[in-house]
């Protein structure tokens, strides 16, 4: 694992061809930025569009027994009293006196002096800090105004168990699932998006019966999870499922399983999957006095349907994406040059361009206009494509780096022979190809 880690890409290198190829901005850079808070640009804003839709269309659309919902941001603040995070949902915060940077104190590995500036015996004793963001509903600041943003989307599908299941007609087991933003005020937000103040969440809840079968479900869950990292290529070695002990679940909770991450600093979280039993949903009954049982019409009666719960990052599943796809090799150019090529070996399904078509010679009008139509009726089959001409070895160079599968050159040959050149990314191999077949050759591979 040590020598497979050592050669792996840094952050900085990450960092650095994000900016570079706009997938991701520090956001109001101009004004210097501002700390766990991040834009994605043209290319990134695609790639992380296309990792919800194929988290969206597993989880929800493929699914009879999965609807769709989407809550909004501020709710009542007594939401977040029944939940538990205006009392508990803390993390223990220490300060340097010296230099007054502050620190999680569950990430200092010494306390003994502070890690920024060296001084000995100057951190505080460890204090909760509430990660919730405070805001003010309407127009008065004061106390009875305050509202959260959400830390969690979950809690919007808990309050609204009831309007769902009444009005989707449906029975356990059955899910609800959003994906939307998230807010925590995170006390030492960093590792680029891995962790921020504002963030998207992707989360599932699924309530199933009483009945003994719950642990069977929560592990079928977790298999899916599971095939669904694989299918979208993340490198089985750099994943794991770590399943947590008694010690380290909630006192509720009957199983739980961390998908972890190998990322360039260490193991980081994705996604945990939870059976939290009735918690939530007794929690939301004690506090509001509503029923939000289920009626079994079998039965004829009322019980709490148990929850497994599923909840990925999207922010860190779209940093994992753009690690795990990232290779630098050493090619050998037409010229017979060794060079190193940057390759993002993204999944096809959620490369943010699948397909890019080159005209040979950019003063060309017979080039450039048949390039076009082919880039065209490409895009309206469906992929998403780019245009682009003039030096091809430079165009190659770029594309890779942005991770487009297929790139195909319309060349003088083409005027005569009805074919293009269609190179592949990932084994460079290049093959003339006949432009009615192209359509069939890509949707195929794509
Ligand atoms: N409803 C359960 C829940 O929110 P969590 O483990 O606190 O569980 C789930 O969060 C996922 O949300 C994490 O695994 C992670 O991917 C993502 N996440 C949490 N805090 C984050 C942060 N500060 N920045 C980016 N992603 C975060």
């Amino acid at each position: 694992m040590e020598s497979a880690a050592e050669k792996r890409v840094t952050m900085d290198e990450i960092t650095a061809l994000a900016k570079r190829r706009g997938f991701i901005f520090p956001s109001s850079e101009i004004y210097g930025g501002i700390g766990g808070f991040y834009d994605y640009g043209p290319l990134g804003a695609i790639l992380k569009r296309n990792v919800k839709d194929a988290w969206w269309r597993e989880n929800v659309e493929m699914r009879d027994d999965v609807v769709a919902f989407d809550s909004s941001i501020i709710m009542n603040p007594l939401v977040w009293k029944a939940s538990g995070h205006v009392d508990a949902f803390n993390d223990l915060m220490v300060d340097c006196t010296q230099c007054k940077h502050r620190f999680r104190s569950d990430h200092l590995k010494d306390t003994s002096k502070c890690p920024d500036c060296g001084t000995k015996d100057a951190l505080t004793e460890p204090r909760a800090f509430n990660l919730m963001l405070k805001t003010f509903v309407g127009p008065m600041e004061d106390t009875a105004a305050v509202a959260y943003l959400r830390p969690e989307t979950a809690q919007g599908i808990f309050v609204n168990f009831k309007n769902v299941f009444q009005s989707a007609r449906k029975r356990p087991p059955f899910g609800i699932a959003q994906i939307g933003k998230s807010f925590r005020n995170e006390i030492t937000p960093g590792n680029f998006t891995f962790r921020m103040r504002e963030f998207e969440q992707a989360e599932l809840e699924y309530f199933v019966p009483d009945d003994g079968k719950d642990l069977e479900i929560f592990n079928e869950w977790v298999a899916r999870r599971k095939q669904w990292y694989s299918d979208y290529g993340v490198k089985a070695d750099r994943l794991r499922f770590y399943e947590l002990t008694e010690k380290e679940r909630p006192h509720y909770a009957k199983a739980g399983v961390d998908v972890e991450y190998l990322f360039p600093w260490g193991w980081g979280e994705l996604e945990s999957i939870a059976h939290r039993g009735t918690y939530d949903l007794d929690a939301h009954m004690n506090l509001s006095g509503k029923d939000l049982r289920f009626f079994d019409e079998a039965s004829k009666a009322h019980y709490t349907p148990l929850l497994i719960e599923s909840s990925a990052g999207m922010d860190r599943t779209t940093l994992t994406m753009l690690i795990d796809a990232y290779e630098k090799e050493q090619s050998v150019d037409p010229n017979g040059k060794e060079t190193e090529r940057v390759v993002l070996r993204f999944h096809p399904k959620i490369a943010p361009v699948q397909v890019a078509v080159f005209a040979l010679a950019r003063n060309k009008p017979e080039l450039v206009e048949r390039a076009r139509t082919i880039e065209l009726g490409l895009r309206k089959r469906g992929m998403r494509t780019q245009y682009d001409e003039g030096n091809i070895g430079q165009l190659y160079r770029r594309q890779d780096e942005i991770g487009t599968p297929f790139c195909i050159v319309f060349d003088f040959d083409s005027l005569d022979d009805a074919k293009v050149t269609v190179r592949e990314r990932d084994s460079m191999k290049q093959e003339r190809i006949s432009i009615d077949a192209l359509n069939g050759y890509l949707a195929e591979r794509l």
